[in-house]
C-alpha cells in the first residue's frame, strides 16, 4: 500500500513487483529519467544565477561554452537514457531524427521525449517541465515510434516549478512525487490522481481567436457566459499539471495558421493524453481519441483537447 512520503524508487519496485514475468528493465528505465530530472532540475534552479540563460556558443566566467536549458537538458537525458542499457532508441524535440545507443543494443523499450517544455517561459522565471513516453521496442525500425499512444508502457512529466513534481504512469493509476531537495529524493505527495468530473477553468492561447473556426469560437464564448475563468501558463507541462489537479480543459487546436496545431503527438499530446485518461478524464484531436492516433511521423504535430471528462464531451458534442 503506498503511503504519502514513499520514495519513489521503492514505489516502482514495488509497482514492477506486481507483475511475475517483469525483469526489472522498467524500473530501470524510469529511475534513468529520475537522475537526469534531478541534474536538470538543479540546472533549472540556478539559470539565473549560472548564466544558463542566453544564447548557446557564450562563454561563462568559467570558460565554458554556455548552453541553453533546453540543449542542457537535451544532453543530460540522452546521457542517463542511453547509459542505462533499457532502451534501444531515443527521440527527442531537439534531435531531428532517433539515437540508437551503443549500450541499449539489448533494450527492450524506446523512449520519445521533450526535454525541456516551455523554453519561452525560461527567461522569465516561470514553470517550465520535461515529458517522456515509453513503448516497447516491436522491430528496431522507425515503427518502434510510431505506435498509438494507448500502446504507451510508462509516460510522464516533470514539472520545475515551486516544488519539482514528477507525475507518472505505466498505465494504471497516475502519482505525483514531489522532490525533497534536501535529500535529493523524490517522495509520493499526489497518490492516485483523480482528475475533476467538471472544472471552471479553461486554457487556451485566447490571442488567436480570429483564426479559430465558428465551432471553437463560439464554444469558448459559452464558456465565459458560464463564468470560467481563463489560465494560460504557454507551457504545456504547467498548463496539464493544473488542469490534472483542478480540472477544467487545456486546448491547443488547429487554426488558420498552424493547420494541426502546434503539439507533437508522440512526445507532448500522446503521453499527456495517457495521464489524463489514467487520472479519468479524456484528451482528443477534436475528432478521434488522441490515445488512438497512430502517429506517421516523428515530429508530427497534432491538435489537442484533453481535461475533465465533462467539460471535454461538451467540445466534441
Ligand atoms: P516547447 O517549449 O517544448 O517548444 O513547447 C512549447 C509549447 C507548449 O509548451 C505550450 O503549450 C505551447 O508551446 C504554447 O504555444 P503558444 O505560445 O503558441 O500559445
Ligand atoms: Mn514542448
Ligand atoms: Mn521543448
Amino acid at each position: 500500500m503506498a503511503t504519502i512520503g514513499m520514495d519513489l524508487n521503492r514505489f516502482i519496485l514495488e509497482e514492477e513487483r506486481k507483475h511475475a514475468q517483469a525483469t526489472g528493465s522498467l524500473t530501470l528505465a524510469l529511475t534513468a529519467i529520475t537522475s537526469a530530472a534531478k541534474i536538470i532540475a538543479a540546472h533549472v534552479r540556478m539559470a539565473g544565477l549560472a548564466d544558463v540563460i542566453g544564447t548557446t556558443g557564450v562563454i561563462n566566467i568559467q570558460g565554458e561554452v554556455v548552453q541553453k536549458l533546453d540543449e542542457f537538458s537535451n544532453k543530460i537525458l540522452v546521457q542517463h537514457l542511453s547509459d542505462s542499457g533499457q532502451f534501444y532508441a531515443l527521440a527527442s524535440e531537439e534531435m531531428e531524427e532517433p539515437l540508437f545507443p551503443e549500450k541499449g543494443r539489448n533494450g527492450k523499450y524506446v523512449i520519445a521525449f521533450d526535454p525541456l517544455d516551455g523554453s519561452s517561459n525560461i527567461d522569465v522565471n516561470v514553470s517550465i517541465g520535461t515529458i517522456f513516453s515509453i513503448h516497447r521496442k516491436v522491430d528496431g525500425t522507425i515503427n518502434d515510434f510510431l505506435q498509438e499512444g494507448r500502446k504507451q508502457v510508462a509516460a510522464g512529466y516533470i514539472i520545475y516549478g515551486s516544488s519539482t513534481v514528477l507525475v507518472y504512469s505505466t498505465g494504471n493509476s497516475v502519482n505525483g512525487f514531489t522532490l525533497d531537495p534536501s535529500v535529493g529524493l523524490f517522495l509520493l505527495s499526489h497518490p492516485d490522481m483523480q482528475i475533476p468530473e467538471r472544472g471552471k477553468i479553461y486554457s487556451i492561447n485566447e490571442g488567436y481567436f480570429n483564426r479559430w473556426d465558428e465551432d471553437l469560437k463560439s464554444h469558448v464564448s459559452a464558456l465565459k457566459e458560464k463564468g470560467y475563468s481563463l489560465r494560460y501558463i504557454g507551457s504545456m507541462v504547467s498548463d496539464v499539471h493544473r488542469t490534472l489537479i483542478k480540472g477544467g480543459i487545456f486546448a491547443y487546436p488547429a487554426d488558420t495558421k498552424n493547420k494541426s496545431g502546434k503539439l507533437r503527438l508522440l512526445y507532448e499530446a500522446a503521453p499527456m493524453g495517457f495521464l489524463i485518461e489514467n487520472a479519468g478524464g479524456m484528451a482528443t484531436t477534436g475528432t478521434e481519441n488522441i490515445l488512438d492516433v497512430k502517429p506517421s511521423e516523428l515530429h508530427q504535430r497534432v491538435p489537442v483537447f484533453l481535461g475533465s471528462r465533462g467539460d471535454i464531451q461538451e467540445i466534441i458534442g
